[in-house]
């Protein structure tokens, strides 16, 4: 059975005092709850001060990006060297890192590629933009970018894939968790030919966009949506508490 995640992506908000305060207002009551994974992706100049506050906790950490080299001359750049110590998870691929910063599938298999021989688990977001969605061609967008994503790796298990429709973030329209878990579930057979079933269904794949305490359940519910890639409800510590003690208690795995 795959254990339910709940990740929250804090994007371009908080410095760092910010996110020590918000950190110390969840930090005891999200440590408590059990079978989930939870995991906080602040900003990487919070990264090593979160890590602190986290430390002995079950919380673990996630990266919003990275570079695909090593290290060397990319100014302002963030290498998989850099993060190895500093957290578990990093997600790749956002749509707004496609459409602001034009990360291309190439170049966001790379990263998943570097991700993973870090030992690194990877969150690639994968989603249809509002005009691919009323044409009609989301299962084609979203079946190019997974199969793009994991183009030459091995079958990973801990892979992880955030299904976050474009129109859905910071909207306040999410998906149905009917239309969630309908792509969700188109997701997984995507990864079952293109790997094979059994890593397919090891694999944890997230809805996001928009979600919230007041809507958890419906995704949760569903039995293709293994848990949630959070953002503006991640930034405010009773709704991200809330968030992952329903889903704790609909869908976990203790
Ligand atoms: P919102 O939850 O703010 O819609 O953002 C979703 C998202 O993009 C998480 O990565």
């Amino acid at each position: 059975m795959r254990k339910p995640l709940i990740a929250g992506n804090w994007k371009m908000n908080t410095n760092v005092d910010e996110a020590i305060s918000l950190v110390r207002a969840m930090v005891s009551e999200l440590d408590k709850i059990a079978g989930v994974e939870k995991v906080l992706c602040p900003p990487f100049i919070s990264l090593a001060t979160v890590k602190e506050l986290v430390k002995n906790t079950s919380i673990q950490l996630g990266a919003q990006n990275m570079h695909f080299e090593d290290r060397g001359a990319y100014t302002g750049e963030i290498s998989p060297l850099m993060l190895v110590n500093l957290c578990q998870f990093v997600i790749l691929g956002h749509s707004e890192r496609r459409q602001y910063f034009a990360e291309t599938d190439d170049v966001i298999n790379k990263k998943v590629k570097k991700v993973i021989e870090f030992g690194l688990n990877p969150i690639l977001c994968v989603g249809e933009s509002l005009e691919d969605n009323e044409s009609g061609r989301t299962e084609q967008i979203i079946a190019r970018q997974v199969k793009a994503g994991l183009s030459g790796i091995k079958p990973a298990g801990q892979m992880v894939v955030a299904y976050e429709p474009v129109w859905a973030i910071g909207s306040g329209r999410a998906a149905t968790g009917k239309q969630a878990n309908s792509t969700i579930s188109l997701i997984r057979s995507t990864i079952a030919g293109f790997w094979d079933n059994n890593t397919a269904q090891a694999v944890r794949i997230l809805y996001g966009g928009s979600v919230t305490s007041s809507n958890i359940a419906e995704f949760i519910a569903q039995p293709e949506i293994d848990g949630a890639l959070v953002g503006g409800a991640s930034l405010k510590a009773n709704e991200f508490v809330g968030i992952v003690s329903q889903t704790a208690s609909l869908k976990s795995t203790r």
